[in-house]
């Protein structure tokens, strides 16, 4: 028997104005995205911004449904529009902002597990680490790839 432990490294940003700027430009789209939110019951509106390897940002926000499991992430409304409206193009970062009773929370949100696994196949089809910048009030958290919000991602058939 081996015992193996995984570790995941992030780098924490206390202010927009610490990062460089494609990244400070990503974290400012993210935030805005949540003002395009569609979130009647949950309140919470959740941005994000998908950055292409050739520069150019779309922006996604959750879209709820008073059928709740029809309602959809900010990550996947993203992510899913950006492979549809670019399908030949590769995605190298998102940004994830949220605003709760009007205000950036906090702390960062942090994806679903469904949202990370969708965010895990189109770095597998880009072939490029994608980079995740979770966007608080005072913290930010910024990982190299999707592998540190989802290790042993499931990509094998
Ligand atoms: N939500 C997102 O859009 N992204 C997240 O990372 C967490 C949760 C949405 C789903 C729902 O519309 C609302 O936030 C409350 O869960």
């Amino acid at each position: 028997m081996t015992s193996k432990e995984i570790k995941i490294a992030y780098t924490e940003f206390t202010s927009l104005d610490e990062l460089e700027s494609k990244d400070k430009e990503l974290a400012q789209a993210a935030i805005d995205a949540t003002a395009q939110a569609y979130a009647p019951y949950s309140k919470f509106n959740v941005g994000a911004a998908v950055l292409f390897e050739d520069g150019v940002i779309v922006k996604g926000s959750n879209q709820e449904n008073a059928a709740y499991p029809s309602g959809l992430c900010a990550e996947r409304t993203a992510l899913f529009y950006a492979s549809a409206s670019r399908p030949d193009k590769a995605m190298v970062a998102i940004s994830i902002a949220a605003v709760h009773n009007g205000e950036l929370c906090e702390t960062p949100a942090t994806p679903c597990g469904a949202c990370r696994q969708v965010m895990a196949q189109y770095q597998l089809k880009s072939g490029l680490p994608m980079m995740v910048l979770l966007v608080g009030a005072h913290k930010i958290w910024k990982f190299d790839k999707v592998d540190d919000l989802l290790p042993l991602i499931f990509d094998s058939i």
